[in-house]
């Protein structure tokens, strides 16, 4: 149920649970992406007559109030972000202070990880944040895989519905591999191939093209019998990458590993790079990005592809110019969904910000707000924030 099944909410009391964990350094939000995100919902509820408000977590302060994990530093940002006065509400008197709220009104209630029972799931906790609220809107799929009181346990107290971010992640996670349309490229990258085991088994049996890249491709190139020198990898894994590529092999799905490199003998900005052949790797050198060669093939894979989900970068896209690979398919990818062959959807921590490296970002289909929440969708599993809303 979403924001159209809601009802009159004039002069009622919405809990909203947003995602106001944003990038915060040196008293700034260094990224207000999440903040965007929040806009539709907030503002549509505030239009109704609500009185918004708005549950969130800022960091992991474990059940320790501290002015370091408060969300009053997040409340100017936000305010600038909705175009919208926001109030404050600490958790010393909040029942006092929402009772002051008129219809309309937006407040951000303090963190709600402030309590240790919000981890928890605690009755308790649910019930504290349940007195303040006749509704409960759940609008943050980036905290939905924790199965916390304020992404889980409200929505079985309080009558729940999706909000508008949450209903765009959903609709978007759907197609891309809920009911997508084939062929299926998912572009699977990042540093480690243990961090995204359960992702790429997920994958095999369901995309038709596995693009494989990051440091984690180097565990595959071992696994193939590739030398790749000093290169980042996960050794006492190359067993495992091989069952992976056997189960794709048994599926019908391509896997796609770099074929040409780019190496180096040191990580850092700009040093001497070599371009070559993966097996020409020298025992003293260590692969940071995909080739030249082996990009123009992935690009032509996306051209013959109607659906891309994509996570994680290809190269060590941080320092230049070990990002040159991740750019150039995210542009090829960006070009074919702005002419309509390609629904390109993405996600994950890093992916997002080599997307908006790349300046790619706004010309996806879909560009999921979520970290650890996009990689347990990846891998198949239950979200309970998400399950508790259509339960
Ligand atoms: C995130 O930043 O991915 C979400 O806000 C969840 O935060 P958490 O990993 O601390 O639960």
């Amino acid at each position: 149920r979403t924001l159209d099944d809601i009802g009159d909410v004039r002069g009622r009391r919405v809990l909203v649970r947003e995602d106001l964990n944003v990038p915060f350094a040196d008293g700034k939000v260094t990224d207000d992406t999440r903040l965007r995100a929040t806009v539709p919902t907030v503002a549509e509820l505030s239009d109704k007559g609500a009185i918004v408000l708005v549950l969130a977590h800022f960091g992991r302060p474990k059940g320790v109030p501290s002015p370091e994990f408060s969300l009053a530093q997040v409340v100017k940002p936000y305010e600038a972000v909705l175009g919208r006065p926001v109030r404050y509400v600490d958790w010393e008197g909040d029942a006092a202070a929402v009772a002051t709220l008129r219809p309309g009104d937006i407040a951000v209630l303090e963190n709600t990880r402030f309590f240790g029972g919000e981890e928890k799931n605690d009755a308790a906790v649910v019930d504290r944040f349940a007195a303040l609220g006749d509704l409960y809107v759940n609008d943050a799929f980036s905290a939905a895989h924790r199965a916390h009181a304020s992404t889980e346990g409200l929505a079985h107290r309080l009558p729940a519905f999706a909000g508008r971010a949450m209903e765009a992640e959903l609709d978007a996670l759907e197609k891309a591999l809920g009911r997508p349309e084939h062929p299926v490229a998912a572009v699977v990258g990042g540093a480690k191939v243990s961090t995204k085991l359960a992702v790429l088994k997920h994958l095999v049996g369901r995309v038709d093209h596995l693009i494989i890249g990051g440091g984690m491709a180097n565990t595959f190139l071992a696994a193939r019998g590739v030398d790749v020198g000093k290169s980042l990898c996960e050794h006492d894994l190359t067993g495992t990458a091989e069952e992976i590529l056997d189960a794709a092999d048994a599926a019908g799905c391509t896997v796609h590993l770099p074929y040409d490199v780019v190496v180096a003998r040191e990580f850092r900005a700009n040093p001497p790079v070599r371009t070559v052949n993966v097996h020409e790797v020298a025992a003293d050198e260590m692969i940071l990005d995909v080739g030249p060669a082996a990009v123009e093939a992935l690009g032509d894979v996306l051209k013959n592809c109607r659906t891309l989900v994509w996570n994680g970068p290809l190269g060590a896209f941080e320092t230049a110019p070990f990002d040159t690979a991740t750019v150039a398919l995210a542009k090829t990818a960006a070009a074919l969904t702005k002419d309509g062959s390609l629904v390109s959807v993405a996600g994950g921590g890093d992916t997002v910000a080599a997307l908006n490296h790349a300046g790619v970002a706004d010309d996806f289909t879909f560009v999921s707000t979520a970290g650890g929440a996009f990689l347990e969708w990846m891998e198949g599993r239950e979200l309970p924030g998400v399950a508790a809303l259509t339960q």
